[in-house]
């Protein structure tokens, strides 16, 4: 590939210096050949590792005709799913996206709308209320094809489309990601005669964007997913264990973070300066969050939009309590071309910009940006990506997985689980009544008198 995912960890070096981060190297390397080798905890997790390279023509030729089927018969196309089931897709197809397609009358593409990723009831109600006059389809998302969020959302947009639709033809627009042989949704899917997808056993939610988890939203939307792919397969090499510690992005930036957290720095944020970005910082807050917060460790995750954020957290960041590192994505490009007018007047006083590019303000504003900041005591870290492309989008997200990989055997947690995510479910069946939770019941409506 002529262009790459790159990083630069050089603004770290008034708390971590290039030898302390080099003096981590054997360590990362070790952590990624244990991912490797299967030597590491949660090694049954794992089937992520080799996804690009392994997957088939025939894998990609069976999504892509599938979501062709939901775009010929779809103007809407709603995916369910929460989580590891929803986040990647939703990053990729927004920072791809043009911004205003969707408020278009005549898109090529159906609108990609999302549910199951929240149990608001206003959210619900205007989702259903907006479906009622178009024609749509459903991907319903659920590995695990129990988790309430999602499986609540999809009861009530089945009943509106085979009320809409008829049974038959709804069959037709609804299609299950989910486990191969277990789960409500599987059955539920079998029974109904759905178009099926299976997320492979040994890839977990928050690392499945390139299995038809994610793969199939995307396709749907109008995104070539051979290319994300592809790029996704060039950074699997790169970031193998055998290509040495310096020019492992993967590795470098596992080691950064190692070392800044090790000197307090316990809060790491996520910037981007592109608003298409904004839910890749969601997807990524919940792979690092969910992989790393665990045994009273980790480091938490937080995500910032500037400039608009400069205007609010920005203060906090500058000025606050120096526990935090900022982790910049800056787009090399951007893909299209807006200069600033000359204006007579000048009431504005922008005549000095005249003729240069939106983008050249931006990177002026991203400059200032990360000196402020350095100035100010947060360390920084930045990942270049050439442009808002597939490849160069599958190489961000396939860099951004080895390292959470890396990282978590750094920190010596298991990266592929999330026991923690249970408790709040536990309290909630509890509190719902559910079957099987009849004691637990009983025991949180005594703790609430
Ligand atoms: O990363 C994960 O494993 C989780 O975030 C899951 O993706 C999320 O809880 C949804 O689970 P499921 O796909 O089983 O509905």
């Amino acid at each position: 590939m002529n262009k790459v995912v790159s990083i630069d960890v050089t603004a770290v070096s008034e708390v971590v210096s290039c030898e302390e981060i080099k003096g981590q190297a054997a360590f990362a390397k070790k952590c990624n050949e244990a991912l490797h080798d299967g030597s590491g905890k949660g090694n049954d997790f794992l089937g992520w590792l080799n996804l690009p390279s392994s997957i088939t023509a025939a894998d990609l030729d069976e999504i892509e005709a599938t979501a062709q089927a939901l775009r010929n018969k779809c103007e809407v196309v709603v995916v369910v799913g929460i989580g590891g089931s929803y986040l990647g897709a939703r990053a990729v197809i927004d920072a791809l996206s043009n911004a205003f397609d969707w408020l278009q009358t005549n898109r090529k593409n159906p609108v990609v709308l999302y549910a199951g990723n929240n149990i608001g009831e206003d959210y619900i109600s205007e989702l259903t209320a907006y479906l009622n006059d178009k024609s749509f389809g459903i991907i319903n998302i659920s590995k695990s094809g129990t988790t309430t969020e999602p499986a609540l959302a999809f009861r009530l947009l089945k009943a509106q489309l085979e009320k809409k639709v008829g049974k038959e033809e709804a069959r037709s627009r609804i299609v299950a990601v989910t486990d191969a042989a277990r789960g409500a949704l599987f059955s539920s899917a079998k029974k109904e005669g759905y178009k099926m997808f299976v997320i492979p056993d040994n890839v977990g939610g928050r690392y499945s964007v390139l299995t038809p988890v994610g793969l199939l939203p995307i396709a749907v939307a109008g995104f070539d997913i051979r290319k994300i792919v592809e790029g996704a397969a060039y950074m699997e090499k790169q970031t193998a264990p055998d290509v040495p510690f310096e020019q492992n992005i993967s590795e470098i930036y596992a080691a950064t973070r190692s070392e800044l957290y090790k000197k307090g720095k316990k809060i790491e944020i996520l910037a981007n300066f592109n608003p298409k970005l904004h839910y890749i910082g969601e997807w990524w807050k919940q792979l690092y969050g969910e992989s790393e917060g665990k045994e009273n460790k980790g480091i938490f995750n937080a995500s910032v939009d500037f400039t608009a954020d400069l205007h609010s957290m920005g203060q906090w960041i500058q000025e606050g309590e120096r526990s935090i590192f900022e982790t910049v994505i800056s787009i090399e490009n951007p893909n299209q071309k807006v200069e600033v007018p000359t204006d007579e007047e000048n009431l504005d006083g922008l005549n000095f910009l005249t003729a240069k590019r939106v983008d050249y303000v931006n990177k002026m504003a991203e400059l200032g940006t990360q000196l402020a900041h350095v100035d100010g005591g947060v360390p920084n870290i930045k990942i270049s990506v050439p442009q808002l492309k597939e490849e160069y989008i599958g190489q961000l997200i396939y860099f951004f997985e080895k390292a959470c990989g890396i990282s978590g055997y750094m920190l010596g947690v298991n990266p592929f689980d999330q026991p923690g995510v249970e408790a709040y479910k536990k309290n909630m069946f509890a509190l719902l009544n559910k079957p099987g939770f009849e004691k637990e019941h009983e025991a949180i409506q005594k703790r609430l008198k």
